[in-house]
């Protein structure tokens, strides 16, 4: 099995990938292509998902063609993706009813209200999901399709229509569609649509009743690392298992190798995630975290996380990119930002879909404060990184009050740990060493990973310990006082965004 590989589908947000993996974890070939962000008016986000189906088989052909192999020399193909996007589509037809409302979308945002007046407020079913009510997550989403597209909700009471985040869809498809696809997700995918009970992992009749949302319409939960079936025939991973499906951020914690209890990641994609492995313990959160399942391998105990999510980090830079024309490539950032000596007194607050952790707020939206004559375009550019590094302290700091434990390091990944000048500033507002592995693209590795282990390519989570390296570390340089004075005009930044939506 040696000279065979691991393919991943590695479904983000801004673009599908695939990635073929040698038994080392190394990147053999890689091909990518992103798909349309569809904005239809103020707060939603949608994303056509025949489009991104068929970005996912040409980029499956591309990356085998780049690495000159056929499906005889995949051992087997894992999926991971944006996690809560939620789509609903006919089983018979195929036909997707609605385009997938994408996570950052804040639409449900009266739903949510709603649910919550029923009493307990954001907390109405925190103990049993592990999350607050929020526009993020994929239950909401469901229930505004079912309530807003025409004859969708006496459809899905005949049986008619399915969901699924994206995991799912992809899934269905790969293994035949209508002609018998599987239905069915992991608990990680699970784990973020409000409907799911963390203890039985199963689908919690009462939240789904409350919502309005028929469980026939909901996939059947298997584990993140189990051989689900083969690939269709006709596809070009034919024959293939299909054996590793895990949500994009708990694949990065997975092929970060934060694999013991106080183990923790940040990935730098769109949003941010730092995710903290508290091994078989759900640990309940009271600083504003996500309850979470990080994995569950086979018949293996569950393990869960802690999670910080984000909303916007790298899709900030996109913003400046695509929307002020600041920048005519995402890293020419870094550049514009090293014009500069510092932020000159600019705070970027980037709260475009509401506030994530550790507020939890969707009256937010974004703000630049701070501004005088003396800003140019070079600060506002290092206010743009500077951005992501804040909001990463907060998340820290709010995992460091849930645990009780100080983290001494943390692990980086994703497409923004290639700047340099965003690394070294997050190791000065944490104050604790960031370290990049050699292989950074840890998501679509931990997809990798769970497939490869499900058919013996890996013998145990050891091999994924060995396989894992460090690149770079990065160490806090700024003083202390001058850390937490920065830090403190970040957090006075970030009041300057609340109620604005009412
Ligand atoms: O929860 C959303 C997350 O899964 C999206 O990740 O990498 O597509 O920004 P990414």
């Amino acid at each position: 099995m040696s000279d065979q590989y691991i393919a991943a589908v590695d479904q983000g947000t801004t673009s599908t990938r695939c990635m073929i993996f040698n038994h080392e974890g190394r990147v053999v070939a890689v091909d990518q292509k992103e798909h349309r962000q569809i904005f239809p008016r103020a707060g939603w986000v949608e994303h056509d998902a025949v489009e991104i189906w068929n970005n996912t088989r040409e980029v499956t052909a591309g990356a085998l063609a780049r690495a000159d192999l056929t499906h005889d020399d995949i051992a087997a193909v894992g999926i991971t993706n944006q996690r809560e996007t939620a789509l609903v589509w006919d089983r018979t037809t195929g036909e997707p009813v609605y385009n997938a409302v994408v996570w950052q979308d804040t639409r449900t945002d009266a739903i949510c209200q709603e649910l919550g007046s029923r009493g307990g407020g954001a907390d109405r079913y925190k103990a049993k999901v592990g999350l607050p009510l929020a526009t993020y997550f994929s239950g909401p989403k469901v229930r505004w399709i079912l309530d807003n597209v025409d004859g969708a909700r006496e459809r899905a009471e005949r049986g008619d229509l399915v969901f699924g985040n994206m995991d799912t869809w992809l899934i269905w498809n790969m293994t035949g569609g209508v002609d018998g696809g599987l239905h069915i997700t992991d608990p990680t995918n699970a784990s973020r649509t409000m409907l799911m009970d963390l203890d039985t992992l199963s689908w919690d009749d009462e939240i789904a009743g409350e919502m309005g949302i028929p469980v026939s319409m909901l996939p059947e939960i298997r584990s993140s690392s189990q051989v689900y079936g083969n690939v269709r025939p006709r596809g070009v991973l034919a024959g293939v298992p299909l054996a590793g499906d895990l949500g994009d951020q708990q694949a990065a914690t997975f092929g970060q190798a934060c694999l013991a209890v106080g183990e923790a990641k940040n990935t730098y994609g769109t949003g941010n995630f730092m995710l903290l492995n508290t091994g078989t313990e759900k640990v309940p959160s009271k600083n504003g975290l996500l309850t979470t399942v990080c994995y569950k391998i086979g018949d293996q105990p569950t393990v869960y996380a802690l999670e910080g999510s984000i909303a916007v980090s790298g899709s900030l830079v996109q913003w400046v990119r695509d929307n002020l024309g600041l920048i005519g490539s995402a890293p020419e950032i870094e550049d514009l930002a090293k014009t500069v000596e510092d932020n000159g007194g600019a705070y970027f607050v980037p709260a475009f879909s509401g506030l994530f952790a550790p507020y939890w707020r969707s009256d937010a939206r974004g703000a630049i404060v701070g501004l005088t004559r003396y800003v140019n375009k070079g600060h506002l550019a290092r206010a743009v990184l500077e951005a992501t590094a804040f909001q990463s302290r907060e998340v820290l700091d709010a995992m460091n009050a849930d645990s009780g434990v100080d983290l001494t390091e943390l692990k980086v990944d994703g497409g923004m740990v290639a700047n340099e000048t965003l690394m070294q500033f997050q190791a000065d507002i944490l104050g604790v060493p960031v370290i990049r592995p050699v292989v950074a693209e840890t998501t679509a590795l931990g997809a990798a990973y769970a497939a490869g282990l499900a058919v013996g390519y890996w013998s145990s989570e050891d091999d994924i310990r060995t396989n894992w390296a460090e690149d770079k570390r990065w160490e806090p340089q700024l003083d202390a006082a001058d850390r937490e004075r920065l830090y403190a005009r970040w957090r006075k930044a970030v009041t300057k965004t609340f109620d604005w939506v009412e």
